[in-house]
C-alpha cells in the first residue's frame, strides 16, 4: 500500500511528466523512492531502469517492488562509471534525482553523466532533475552545455532521503538544433524558450 511519502514522489513524477508506457531510467536510485511510484505510473506497458552503484540498496528497492507486485522495474548495478549500456535514444524520461552531491560541477564525471542521459534519451524526451547540494544555476548552466534546453521547473516540498523538504525540480528537453549528443552549445545561441517556476 503507497504511503504517504510514496504518494508525494508519484505527485512530483506526474507534475514533472512521467507517464503511463514510458520508458524511464532513474540514475542513482537508491532504494527507490522516485523508482517505485515510477513503476506504478509507467505501468505494465512502461519499463523503469534503475541504477545505482551500491547493490544494497538495489536489493532494498527489489525487495520494495516484489512486495508491491511490479514486475517492470530493472536494476542496474554499475561501477561508478555513468554508463547505463542502455541503447541509444531508448528513454522516455531520465531522472537525475538528488545525485549531486556524487557529481559536482568540478567532477569531469557529470559532463560524462549528461552526455549519457542525452545519449540514452529519445528526441522528445524529458530529463529531470532534482538538484541537493549544488548551486542550482551552475548545474543550470552544465545541463545547458551538455545539449538541453530547459523546459520548466517547479518548487514546493520534495522528498530528499526519504523525508519532505523544499527543493525544485528542473526539466529539461534536447536542445533544438543540436544533432550531436553531447556538443557544447551556447546557451544563447539556442531559441529562447519561456520558462518559469510553479510552486507546488
Ligand atoms: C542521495 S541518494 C538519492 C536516491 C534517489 N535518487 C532519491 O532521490 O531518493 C544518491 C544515490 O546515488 C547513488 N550514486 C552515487 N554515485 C553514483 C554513481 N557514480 N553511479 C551510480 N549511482 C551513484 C548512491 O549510491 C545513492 O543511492
Amino acid at each position: 500500500m503507497a504511503n504517504k511519502t510514496e504518494s508525494k514522489c508519484r505527485e512530483i513524477l506526474k507534475r514533472t511528466g512521467v507517464r503511463k508506457g514510458q520508458v524511464v531510467l532513474d540514475f542513482g536510485c537508491g532504494p527507490g523512492n522516485y523508482a517505485i511510484p515510477a513503476g506504478k505510473i509507467v505501468g505494465n506497458k512502461g519499463k523503469v531502469y534503475a541504477l545505482d552503484k551500491d547493490a544494497y540498496k538495489l536489493k532494498e528497492l527489489a525487495q520494495r517492488a516484489k512486495s508491491d507486485g511490479l514486475k517492470n522495474i530493472e536494476t542496474i548495478e554499475t561501477g561508478g562509471e555513468p554508463s547505463s549500456g542502455l541503447e541509444d535514444s531508448s528513454v522516455d524520461v531520465v531522472l537525475l534525482y538528488d545525485i549531486f552531491w556524487y557529481f559536482p560541477v568540478t567532477d569531469p564525471r557529470l559532463p560524462r553523466l549528461l552526455k549519457e542521459a542525452y545519449r540514452v534519451l529519445r528526441d522528445d524526451g524529458l530529463m529531470s532533475a532534482y538538484p541537493e547540494h549544488i548551486e542550482i544555476e551552475e548545474l543550470k548552466q552544465e545541463i545547458e552545455r551538455a545539449g538541453f534546453s530547459l523546459q520548466n521547473r517547479f518548487a514546493g516540498q520534495l522528498i530528499h532521503d526519504g523525508n519532505p523538504q523544499q527543493g525544485q525540480i528542473l526539466n529539461f528537453e534536447k536542445a533544438k538544433g543540436n544533432d550531436s549528443p553531447g556538443l557544447q552549445v551556447n546557451s544563447n545561441s539556442v531559441r529562447a524558450k519561456k520558462t518559469s517556476t510553479i510552486e507546488i
